[in-house]
């Protein structure tokens, strides 16, 4: 109303659970809703799908003007979908509802793994490596900052042009992340990480290890990553070649894991999206400063990376293409389909 100009927008509410707590509607205070959420849930439904209707409306109304919005990875353009908000394009580019839909599989905006962390960081390898110091103590996680912070620095200045603004930035991330208290958990920490740069920290773990410089080191990582997760709207959303809609790349992960050597694995559902919505796989794997360790660090890390930049790089995107090439590279028993590209051109002229 006010014609205020926004530059970037986003929804931050907990759509993954709409009904039960995570998106307010508007109109009725927080004691209204969460009595009507328990007397009569269906009308707290119809509530909550009116909202997102108008809330959608508002975002439209910003975006013509020049507003950059996009998913933050909580299912609100699935949710706006669902509700039946004009959250698809037609033809002429028109804000619609599902029904009039140039496209149903896509929405209006992008979620944010499509426009940025596919396409800078999955595609390439990186992703949310995480490490956990069994013996809790804060000097061994300072410890661990530093080894991780040398291999980073040792491994940028032979890395291609393509990945070494990301490599800057987790080298920046590592040394900042005392000081920014970013522990996570107990004596823990996530440093985003490619194969390469998972497989030599690692190492490196496991040599201090040995040397009896730090204690146990248990491996892991975040959900939110290259080959772990099947989720259409949101780790899988820049998959383009129809398959995003399957759900297959978790559980061979796992299995994959399970039998490279890791010390435990999960299958779960729902993560950040909601149930029903997503698969996850995940692994732990303790490093205990031996040969047997360095066996299977390198053999289970490097396919949980790999395994899913092959995915992506059949799926024709081309840090994927980059990136599982260069694997094969430093890996020659590593064999992976390439995709063959078609020039577009000619396909416009059939
Ligand atoms: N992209 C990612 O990597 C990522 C990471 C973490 C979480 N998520 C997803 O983001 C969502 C939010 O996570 P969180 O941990 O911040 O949840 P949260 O429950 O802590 O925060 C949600 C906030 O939304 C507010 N809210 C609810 N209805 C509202 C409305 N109609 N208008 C304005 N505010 C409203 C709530 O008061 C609450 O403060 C979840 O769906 C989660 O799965 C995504």
């Amino acid at each position: 109303r006010q014609d205020l100009h926004i530059d970037l927008g986003s929804d931050q509410t907990s759509l993954h659970n709409p009904w039960a707590g995570g998106y307010y509607p508007v109109g009725l205070s927080f004691e209204e809703s969460n009595e009507l959420m328990a007397k009569d849930p269906e009308k707290f439904k119809e509530k909550v799908q009116e909202s997102l209707r108008r809330q959608t409306e508002a975002i439209n109304r910003h975006t013509k003007k020049g507003t950059y919005f996009f998913d933050y990875g909580n299912a609100f353009l699935l949710e706006a979908s669902r509700a039946g908000a004009k959250i698809f394009k037609d033809e002429q580019g028109n804000f619609v509802t599902a029904e009039k839909a140039k496209d149903k599989e896509n929405f209006a905006y992008p979620s944010y793994v499509q426009d940025i962390m596919g396409p800078m960081c999955f595609d390439y390898g990186f992703g949310p490596f995480r490490w956990v110091c069994a013996s809790g103590k804060q000097e061994d996680l300072d410890k661990t900052d530093a080894i991780a912070t040398e291999v980073l620095q040792r491994l940028k200045e032979n890395s291609p042009e393509e990945i070494q603004q990301q490599m800057q930035d987790n080298i920046k991330w590592i040394q900042g992340a005392r000081e920014n208290k970013l522990v996570v958990g107990s004596q823990a920490r996530i440093l985003y990480a490619d194969a390469l740069g998972r497989i030599e920290i690692a190492k490196a773990f496991n040599d201090a290890i040995a040397k009896g410089k730090i204690g146990t080191v248990v491996l892991g990582r975040d959900h939110h990553d290259v080959s772990g997760t099947d989720s259409p709207y949101r780790e899988t959303s820049n998959i383009y070649d129809g398959s995003r809609f399957t759900a297959d790349m978790a559980i061979q992960n796992v299995i994959g894991d399970s039998f490279r050597g890791a010390t435990w694995v999960s299958i779960h559902n729902g993560g950040g999206v909601g149930w029903g919505e997503v698969i996850n796989g995940g692994f732990g794997m303790v490093l205990e400063g031996n040969k047997e360790s360095e066996r299977r660090l390198r053999s289970m890390l490097y396919w949980d990376v790999n395994n899913g930049i092959a995915r992506r790089s059949w799926a024709r995107n081309d840090g994927a293409v980059f990136a599982i090439k260069r694997a094969m590279e430093t890996e020659p028993q590593l064999k992976v389909t390439l995709p063959n590209m078609v020039d577009e051109s000619l396909l416009k002229t059939l």
